[in-house]
């Protein structure tokens, strides 16, 4: 199966959810390859500090569309889980990541800006639709605090949006920061609420992908 995250918007967390997920997947048994489509190559680097005690992640570059579509097959054959990490530029590869996920998360923050450059992600998954009719889009609130009144009034407003909503958010923890920088995901660390949130998010991944 394959999980597309996407967004237009840089510093939304595309990196962070890709390694997070791809940890706790890993910790479940399944073999995980994570496909860097981004110049910056984060979770390419983050690869390399991975200790080889822990569960194995591949992860692999790919920053051109065609590529991407010539060889995610063989990818797929060998993984049980492949996670797209998304780049935040404006171009073909982001169409070509809407149109592979079998289920595709756009993290968002619920602040003011990240709800603009919404407005430019839904006019490309518009064009996106030509060429492929459902996606199974899901918005990842990130950095979310149900406290904060403005955080609850952006996510009420996504539901006017033809992208639904996932159950499950991210909070704004440190242990997101330092994990990212040990080639760890939340499930390997310290801070449990962390930890309980990316489980969650994972389990309701699967639930997804399990009902299509
Ligand atoms: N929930 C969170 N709590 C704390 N820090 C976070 C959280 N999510 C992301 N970050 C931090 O925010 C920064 C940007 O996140 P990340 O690199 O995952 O975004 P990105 O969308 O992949 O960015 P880019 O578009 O540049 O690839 C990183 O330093 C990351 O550690
Ligand atoms: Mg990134």
């Amino acid at each position: 199966m394959i999980i597309s995250i996407t967004s237009l918007k840089g510093g939304v967390g595309k990196s962070t959810i890709s390694q997070n997920l791809a940890v706790c997947f890993a910790h479940m048994g399944y073999r995980v390859a994570i496909i860097d489509t981004d110049t910056n190559a984060s979770s390419i680097h983050w690869s390399g500090i991975r200790d080889e005690e822990l569960p194995k992640i591949t992860v692999v570059g790919i920053t051109e569309s065609n590529a991407l579509r010539k060889n995610i097959k063989e990818i797929q054959e060998n993984y049980d889980v492949v996670i797209i990490d998304g780049t935040p530029s404006l171009s073909k590869l982001v169409s070509t990541i809407l149109i592979l996920g079998d289920i595709v998360i756009v993290p968002i923050r619920p602040s003011g800006l990240d709800i603009w450059a919404t407005e430019k992600f839904m006019e490309h998954f518009e064009q996106a639709k030509a060429l492929r009719e459902e996606i199974p889009a899901y918005f990842l609130l990130n950095e979310f605090n149900p406290k904060i009144k403005l955080n609850q009034e952006i996510k009420k407003a996504l539901v006017e949006l033809e992208i639904k909503t996932l159950e499950s958010s991210l909070r704004h923890r440190i242990a997101y920061e330092e994990v990212c920088v040990m080639g760890k995901g939340a499930y390997e660390y310290r801070d449990p609420k962390a930890k309980r949130e990316v489980t969650q998010l994972a389990n309701e991944v699967l639930e997804i992908l399990k009902s299509l």
